[in-house]
């Protein structure tokens, strides 16, 4: 094992040069796997544009009611018709989402934290495989935590999980979370990003940070960006418009969709970006005249 000691900086990134091992199938990374795991990776990122708009609303799984959230049921169908994927957990799923809803499914598989915690690190794989299958979900959403005390147990779920979902032909999203302690700064998110994709990830969930061209560069597999907190809607577009740009495959906002005073109009904007080559400018004008008709 490498040490730690005299370690050279990299530097390298060769971010105009396109990922070499592309092969003809529209998602990074999954060239050589089998036909299900393929599919999969297909329901969630298009063929046509090869990103994806997720939906994120499994804020409860450890945040319980979340401003914007108190009505699943109300919120989730309002707003599916205007993106790719629904992430949830499965108590959600099941309870609020009809099963003909015709969406892509990253399901939240990891559990364990609420914000009782100080530590939100410690977490378990609280869905199981057979789960998932039942569920038909897309992709498994394990939260991997680089850096906290809850290290060594992230990267156990993850490869769990991982594991299982090759045995199944299940994908495997690793969502990049920020420890307590953790710096939101481009040499947390490389570490971070690259270690949850060399684990056997098959997609990532990190945030946008300065440098995020050599973050996409260095990572083998798609990257979608969170959202994080609630921005003003320009600003959010902003963030969508400069992840895409940067090289993500495409977003994954909860916050800046359930909790702006216009969502379906904040989600149609996010996926001008993402499907048809929006601008930021450009998105912005369109949610003004959406919501001022
Ligand atoms: C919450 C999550 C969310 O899926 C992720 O953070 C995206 O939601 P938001 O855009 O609100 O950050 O992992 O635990």
């Amino acid at each position: 094992m490498a040490d730690k000691e005299g370690l050279k900086v990299p530097k390298n990134y060769h971010v105009d040069i396109p990922f070499a091992n592309q092969g003809s199938f529209h998602v990074k990374g999954a060239n050589n796997l089998e036909w299900g795991m393929k599919k999969h990776l297909s329901n969630i990122f298009c063929p046509k544009s090869g990103n994806t708009v997720m939906f994120a609303f499994d804020h409860g799984y450890f945040m319980g009611s979340t401003a914007g959230l108190e009505r699943l049921d109300i919120i989730v169908p309002k707003l599916m018709p205007h993106v790719d994927v629904l992430m949830g957990t499965r108590g959600a799923l099941r309870t609020c989402i009809s099963p003909d809803c015709g969406k892509s499914i990253a399901l939240r598989t990891s559990s364990g934290s609420s914000m009782m915690n100080d530590d939100l690190s410690h977490e378990i794989v609280a869905v199981d495989i057979e789960d998932a299958i039942r569920m038909n979900a897309d992709c498994m959403a394990v939260q991997t935590f680089i850096g906290a005390d809850g290290q060594l147990t992230s990267i156990d779920n993850l490869s769990k999980t991982i594991n299982a979902g090759l045995r199944y032909s299940v994908p495997t999203m690793g969502v990049v979370a920020v420890g307590k302690d953790m710096e939101r700064t481009s040499r947390f998110f490389k570490l971070a990003t690259r270690i949850v994709a060399e684990m056997g990830a098959h997609i990532i969930k990190t945030y946008y940070c300065e440098d995020f061209e050599e973050i996409v560069a260095a990572c083998p597999v798609p990257i979608v960006v969170a959202g994080g907190k609630k921005l003003p809607e320009e600003e959010a577009l902003t963030l969508a418009y400069k992840s895409i740009a940067g090289g993500a495959r495409g977003l994954d906002m909860g916050r800046n969709i359930f909790q702006s005073n216009h969502p379906v109009e904040m989600a149609q904007a996010i996926a001008k970006i993402v499907h048809e080559g929006f601008t930021d400018r450009e998105a912005w004008q369109f949610f003004q005249d959406a919501i001022n008709k």
